[in-house]
């Protein structure tokens, strides 16, 4: 498209149509014509689904924002929570440096901000786990501050609507000032929300559906015929494999040999098995001794490296003494609150037959 006001102006009525039209319904949104009678988001509910949806998908999201917002409704409930019974509930959304800062988040917040998100992107970047992205979200979803919301989304479909053809990550300044250049004065929640939800359900990475899109007549990339081509993307490096060995015991009464991981780090702050520290060091010695069995290997991709991790499953004695970790009850050990790598661990040593895992 063009880049000039009377341009921006008609791609931000486009959009705008269409979002009234076809917003999705999302638990933490506000849509248009509520919106527009008045009724007004709540920041905690759009921080806590900014900060689950980074990284993450819509349709990830929902089930973990239901339950989080079940148990903890507002800001003050989650400032008060257990670390570890957030963590739990955070299992299986990754990043867990995000819990962690959501937890920190919270208690600044509360204590002191009495309770209330501040009102301005600027002040919500100071605070823990918000960065750029997130703050401008918050202001224009919550309080309508006139932010430039760029996300992957959104990348993609500037990239496309102006035909950048600069790869990503060196487009991203370019892209973001295509995006303060487009955000209008008024409704710029709606603004936002509309971009993302365009990029999410029409203008896909594959395959966009052009032929519905508001902005078709507007898209250079359209225009020339490459769409599918945009936004162009720096090759990664390839990822290095790891190693790493995972110790599954089960005590005679059914109590599971556990670890709280140290809180930095690499799934910091979460329960997993004890085992190795994925790098090139030598396997280290069980925690417990017993009669151990190899369950096969796990495969996990994390974001800077693919894990192989060996899974080692035995049966110990009731009075065993182990050197590291604790044994958790039965009742209370939910494989649900494990990360992702270390359910797949559980999931992989009770197929293989670790007695009466069921
Ligand atoms: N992705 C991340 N945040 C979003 C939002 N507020 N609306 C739509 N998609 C999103």
């Amino acid at each position: 498209m063009r880049d000039d006001g009377t341009t921006a102006a008609a791609v931000g009525a486009a959009l705008l149509a269409w979002y009234d039209v076809h917003a999705r319904d999302l638990p933490w949104r506000i849509g248009p014509a509520a919106r527009a009678a008045g009724r007004r988001p709540d920041p905690f509910a759009v921080w806590l689904s900014e900060v689950m949806l980074q990284q993450t998908t819509v349709a990830a999201v929902r089930g973990y924002f239901a339950r989080f917002t079940a148990r903890w409704p507002r800001v003050e409930a989650l400032a008060a929570a257990d670390d570890g019974e957030v963590m739990a509930e955070w299992a299986g959304l990754g990043y867990y440096a995000r819990a962690r800062n959501l937890l920190k988040c919270a208690r600044v917040v509360t204590a002191e901000h009495g309770g209330r998100f501040p009102r301005s992107a600027a002040a919500l970047e100071k605070l823990p786990g918000i960065g750029p992205y997130t703050a401008a979200a918050i202001a224009a979803i919550t309080f309508d501050e006139p932010a430039a919301v760029v996300d992957g989304n959104v990348e993609r479909v500037l990239a496309r609507l102006f035909a950048v053809q600069t790869p990503l990550p060196a487009a991203k300044p370019e892209l973001r000032a295509h995006a303060a250049a487009l955000t209008p004065a008024t409704r710029p929640g709606c603004h936002a929300q509309a971009v993302m939800d365009l990029g999410a359900t029409v203008c896909t990475p594959r395959a966009p559906a052009c032929g519905i899109c508001p902005l078709a007549r507007f898209c250079a990339a359209r225009a020339a015929g490459i769409q599918g081509d945009l936004p162009r993307k720096a090759p990664k490096p390839a990822k290095p494999v790891r190693h790493g060995v995972a110790y599954i015991a089960r005590r005679a009464d059914g109590a599971w040999l556990l670890e709280r991981r140290p809180g930095r780090g690499l799934l910091g702050g979460m329960l997993g098995w004890p085992g190795s520290d994925w790098s090139a060091a030598p396997e280290p010695a069980p925690p417990v001794a017993a009669d151990w069995h190899a369950a096969g290997e796990v495969r996990h991709t994390f974001t800077h490296f693919h894990l192989r991790l060996a899974v080692r499953r035995a049966d110990v004695a009731q009075d065993a003494r182990p050197e590291r970790g604790f044994f958790m009850a039965a009742r209370d050990f939910r494989p649900a609150a494990l990360p992702t790598v270390m359910r797949k661990a559980f999931d992989l040593a009770r197929t293989a037959g670790l007695s009466g895992a069921e």
